[in-house]
């Protein structure tokens, strides 16, 4: 089958399409025909090598796992005997590594596709929605009529953050650039801030929950936007290539030593329970996922160049055709 491939880590030219072995049908499991993918951060730390990676298993020269692209959205080819909720033909999404393929063998990261989705929206789903949805209910403790402050809201994660806050009862504040003011009041924000033009640390604003999705202000800049019981969930920051969001966590795991509010950084897992319940929320109309541009996987180092400029509205697709 073809794949997207990367022997080498680098900039997305190092991302090649190559002929790979198609994956077995897992007894437990299915094989997916992939219709399509859409790219991530962590697809670009994996490609240009990010050192904590690299050291934690990686590969230290050369990526150990050549296969890349999680996020997958398509039709189940075969089901292992094992598996009795999927046959051939079913229309799935999920997440699993090597996901830049025609075919995709995954166990538990899959579930039905919501029904009012195309294959390209819903491979916009997996890994930011995930993230969204355990970040705000399961580290957040999201509830309902809390102030909640999305910061970097306008990108994969913070699109969905903005919807999933408002499906649970939240009171929204979306802080995103002057070009993305009027997509994040389209996603049902209650109030937007312009970041270039108001600092929503100085004014005067505090918020049960603030969620960062991509910001990077100190922790005593954070900490006036922040009620006394306030959660701060950390879900990224700043690209720095040798340890990515490690060094904000850092930085703001030492700022608040003390502090009445709680801090957490998580990474998302990719759970069928999950999916079900962002499946839902699609299907009521609460969430859609938006789609800003969609390449064909001949493309992909150009969807990866797109992505890595920093300024993605909403997701980026890659079609498998
Ligand atoms: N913890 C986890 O499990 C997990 C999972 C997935 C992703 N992440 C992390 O989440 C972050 C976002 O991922 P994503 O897929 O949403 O990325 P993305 O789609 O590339 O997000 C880009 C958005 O970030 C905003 N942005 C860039 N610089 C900003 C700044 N200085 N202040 C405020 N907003 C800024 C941009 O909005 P403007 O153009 O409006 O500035 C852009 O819309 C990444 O750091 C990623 O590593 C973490």
């Amino acid at each position: 089958m073809k794949a997207v491939i990367h022997e080498a880590y680098g900039l997305p030219d190092v991302l090649k399409i190559r002929e790979i072995e198609k994956p077995e049908v897992p007894v437990d499991g299915v094989l997916v025909r992939v219709r399509a993918s859409s790219v991530n951060i962590a697809e670009w730390y994996g490609m240009t090598g990010l050192f904590i990676a690299r050291v934690l298993g990686g590969g230290l020269f050369k990526p150990k796992d050549t296969r890349i692209g999680v996020d997958f959205a398509g039709v189940v080819e075969a089901a292992g005997k094992q598996v009795s909720d999927f046959k051939p033909g079913d229309e799935v999404y999920g997440g699993r590594n090597g996901a830049y393929a025609e075919y995709i063998a995954v166990k538990n990261a899959v579930a039905r596709k919501p029904t009012n989705l195309t294959f390209e929206e819903a491979a916009a789903v997996p890994t930011a929605g995930i993230t969204a949805l355990q970040g705000l209910r399961d580290y957040g403790k999201i509830q309902p009529g809390q102030k909640v402050l999305i910061h970097g809201a306008s990108g994969g994660v913070g699109s969905f953050a903005i919807q999933i806050a408002k499906a649970f009862g939240a009171e929204v504040t979306a802080v995103c650039s002057t070009q993305n003011v009027e997509r994040a009041r389209s996603l049902d924000a209650d109030h937007v801030i312009d970041y270039a033009k108001e600092d929503f640390t100085r004014n005067g604003q505090q918020y049960d929950l603030l969620f960062n999705v991509n910001g990077s202000r100190t922790w005593s800049a954070y900490k006036r936007a922040l009620k006394p019981n306030a959660i701060f969930v950390l879900v990224g920051g700043p690209r720095t290539p040798l340890i990515g969001p490690l060094s904000l966590m850092l930085q703001m795991r030492v700022g608040m030593l003390g502090a009445s509010q709680k801090f957490a950084f998580f990474i998302a897992k990719f759970n069928r329970e999950d999916f079900k319940t962002l499946s839902a929320l699609i299907e009521s109309g609460k969430v859609k996922p938006f789609v800003e541009k969609t390449y064909p996987m001949t493309h992909i180092a150009d969807a990866m160049r797109h992505l890595g400029a920093g300024h993605a509205r909403g997701k980026i697709v890659v079609s498998m055709g």
